[in-house]
């Protein structure tokens, strides 16, 4: 079968990364986006920046790709997958699967704010013994080309996404027969139209979220269940060759 995946933060949950939105624990619950999501942000205050940034590459880099990370993976063994993640963390990449189309960046791909040049090795991952605490600040490394800052590669608030991933991500949702939309809330678009135009094409949609989002009002089914379940429980069905949605 051809499948798309749709992941967001929710995905990582059970590797211990946060979420954005869940209440108490999600990062834009405890942390302001306008001071640290864009980048306006970055140009006042670059270090608060750069610092939060180095913070959660830290969290990401400890953390370890769960059973459902790992089930996305098997899959390609049997089946043609494609991944789309929201997410800029590397934990599907480090469970095997290949080719993931990052719509929102990476993590692990900062580069010039100035000349767009990349740094190799990535100083976001350097250094990682000595991270900056959680809200602390550590001023960003300077472009060896063109002496501006290097900033994160992640997408910020305002601005594009990248447009091979984006591309990518339509090429998924017009090719497969189902899209799995795992661990989002729906709410940041483009990324969020994904599913609407899966389900407009014809393609069956599958959604795995313990909590009610929109995309129940558009999805032909939903599964409240964490994503380590909800994928162990897919890769069940498909084996049994059973309906999924
Ligand atoms: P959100 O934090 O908005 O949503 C996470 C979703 O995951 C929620 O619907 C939760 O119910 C669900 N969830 C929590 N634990 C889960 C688990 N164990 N298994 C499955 N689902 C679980 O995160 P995103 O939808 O990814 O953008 O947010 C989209 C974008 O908003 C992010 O990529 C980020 C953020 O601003 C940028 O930084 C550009």
């Amino acid at each position: 079968m051809r499948i798309a995946f749709l992941t967001g933060a929710g995905m990582s949950a059970e590797s211990g990364v946060p979420t954005f939105r869940d209440a108490l624990t999600g990062l834009w619950a405890r942390f302001d986006p306008e001071r640290l999501a864009t980048e306006n942000a970055f140009r006042r205050d670059p270090a608060l920046v750069w610092g939060w940034y180095r913070w959660r590459a830290a969290l990401v880099a400890k953390a370890q790709p769960h059973a459902g990370h790992a089930g996305i993976a098997r899959l390609q063994d049997r089946h043609d997958v494609r991944v789309v993640t929201q997410n800029v963390d590397d934990l599907h990449e480090r469970a095997g699967s290949r080719g993931v189309a990052h719509l929102h960046g990476s993590l692990f791909a900062s580069r010039c704010i100035g000349c767009g040049s990349r740094v190799d090795p990535d100083p976001i991952a350097s250094g990682m013994e000595a991270v900056p605490a959680e809200g602390a600040r550590e001023p960003p490394p300077r472009c060896t080309a063109c002496g501006e800052a290097i900033r994160p590669g992640v997408v910020w608030f305002g601005e594009a996404l990248p447009a091979d991933a984006w591309d990518a991500a339509l090429d998924a949702v017009r090719a497969c027969e189902l899209l799995v939309v795992v661990g989002t809330s729906g709410l940041v678009h483009p990324a969020a139209a994904l599913p609407a135009l899966a389900r407009d094409a014809g393609r069956r949609v599958l959604e795995i979220n313990p909590d009610a989002t929109p995309l129940a009002a558009l999805a032909h089914a939903s599964w409240r269940m964490k994503a380590g379940e909800g994928i162990a429980r897919l890769g069940q069905a498909l084996a049994r060759g059973e309906p999924i949605a």
